[in-house]
């Protein structure tokens, strides 16, 4: 394995490959790696924490957790098997599996959806991840010893309110992304999660232990476990959804693409279950570590939205022994984790772009990134000189985010579960998933046919109706 981490799944030669030439992984585990670091990212640690305190908590956080089980993970094995049956990117994978099952040629607009979806996230993921990049250098020259609740709020407005700053450091982080693309995805990929995911485990269990010492702890495990019907809304439910897509990185060909370098017998049930488990994990534990720190500071609110992370650390960090070190590499590990979750947004659509249009890597990259980069200026500005600017209640964005996660990934959910558990031949299915026992088989073939689109179709109409009414 250690061998095949060097290269790009892309670029591996015919020794690992399947009939037909793709290149496959050397076994289910540089899978789970790979998707675990696209699955852990800014989802988890800066926007899960925030969204849920803007909902009040609990009851949003189970329905979230509600989500993951019967609809997320479900998802997830049906991307992956897509994939790796299709052995192509997502949009010549659909593309495949549409005339495999006999269907009309619409159905391709499945991998058409997530890629454009991908593209989209990765313009503001960029943004947000400057921050983390611009943390860095703030934590590590002290700027937040010892500092108060409010001057560090004051510090984070500061560079909300420079575009200059924030462009700086889009670019920055979107160089980063390109390099690793150009140059070979599992390499970056392979170090990120095999050494830094758990070294930034850790980091958040000592923020853990920090918050139980000095913050609310128990008000921060109130707010987020005790189940609170009153704060719960349709439009609050339709968020959880839509993140509980977001933060396993569904609906947008990121899994498919790399379910398709899986290799031909690799268990996918107990591996995506793997993969969901983690993600789910450091979820909670960054709502565990940063809540004790903002119910201690009265001028912190749950509800204090994108900032929410950028805000409540800092005190910490700048409060405690050791804070200088701890909270530069605590951002280091952020801006790493949102790396390797922004390279497989861009992945999907650059092997698209090699694959049927003849673009060099190089060229596939310049281009893409350049679009993420130009529309991700829109994300910039909405901090500052365009906050007024409002689009049906939403700032620029604000409505990137809902119109990806809360819209087109839900919706191209909903199609990836329909297109399995209901277009595509089941002795097809079966024999993708013929290493799963005959129960686990059809628990989650009846998931996936009944629950998970029954779920997202009626989250999706409520929570938009009421979004808007
Ligand atoms: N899952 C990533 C996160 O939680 O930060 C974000 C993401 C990556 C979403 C890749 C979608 C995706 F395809």
């Amino acid at each position: 394995m250690a061998e095949q981490q060097q290269q790009s799944p892309a670029e591996v030669d015919g020794s690992g490959s399947v009939p037909g030439g793709h290149p496959v992984w050397s076994s289910r585990w540089t899978f789970v790696l790979a998707a675990t670091g696209s699955a852990v990212g800014l989802g988890n640690i800066w926007k899960f924490p925030y969204i849920a305190g803007e909902n009040g908590g609990g009851a949003f956080v189970l329905v979230y957790l509600l989500c993951i089980l019967l609809v997320g993970i479900p998802v997830m094995v049906a991307e992956v098997m897509l994939g790796r049956r299709g052995r192509q990117s997502p949009i010549n994978t659909m593309r495949r599996l549409t005339t495999e099952a006999g269907l009309e040629r619409h159905w391709h607009a499945i991998g058409w959806l997530g890629v454009i979806a991908g593209l989209m996230i990765l313009s503001y993921y960029a943004v947000i991840a400057g921050w983390a990049l611009n943390y860095i250098g703030k934590m590590a020259s002290g700027a937040f010893q010892g500092a108060s609740a409010d001057q560090v709020a004051i510090i984070f407005a500061d560079l909300l309110s420079d575009p200059k700053a924030l462009i700086l450091w889009q670019t920055v982080f979107m160089i980063l992304t390109l390099l690793v693309v150009i140059g070979g995805v599992t390499r970056g990929l392979g170090v990120a999660v095999r050494i830094l995911m758990p070294v930034l485990f850790v980091l958040l269990l000592i923020l853990l232990v920090f918050g139980i010492q000095r913050g609310d702890f128990a008000q921060a495990v109130n707010f987020l476990f005790s189940f609170n019907y009153e704060a719960l809304t349709w439009a609050g439910v339709l968020e959880a959804m839509g993140h509980a897509f977001f933060t396993l990185s569904l609906g947008m060909g990121a899994i498919m693409a790399y379910g398709a370098y899986m290799p031909e017998h690799a268990r996918i049930g107990r591996t995506v279950l793997a993969v969901g488990f983690l993600d789910t994990v450091v979820a909670l534990v960054a709502g565990l570590a940063i809540f004790p720190i903002v119910f201690a500071n009265p001028s912190i609110a749950p509800g204090a939205g994108p900032g929410l992370l950028f805000v409540s650390l800092p005190i910490a960090f700048g409060n405690m022994t050791g804070g200088l070190l701890f909270g530069s590499l605590f951002f280091v590990l952020v801006t790493l984790a949102a790396w390797s979750s922004a390279i497989s947004l861009i992945e999907p659509a650059v092997a698209y772009l090699i694959e049927s249009k003849k673009f060099t890597r190089i060229t596939a990259n310049l281009l893409l990134g350049g679009i993420a980069w130009i529309v991700g200026l829109g994300s910039v500005l909405s901090f500052n000189i365009w906050a007024e600017k409002q689009v049906a209640g939403f700032n620029f964005f604000e409505f990137m985010d809902f119109l990806t996660s809360s819209v087109m990934l839900p919706l191209t959910g909903l199609f990836i579960a329909l297109f399995a558990g209901w277009l595509m031949r089941p002795e097809t299915v079966r024999s993708e998933l013929a290493d799963e026992s005959g129960r686990v088989f059809a628990s989650w073939y009846w998931i996936l046919r009944y629950v998970s689109p029954i779920a997202v179709g009626i989250i999706f109409v409520m929570g938009l109706y009421k979004t808007f009414s």
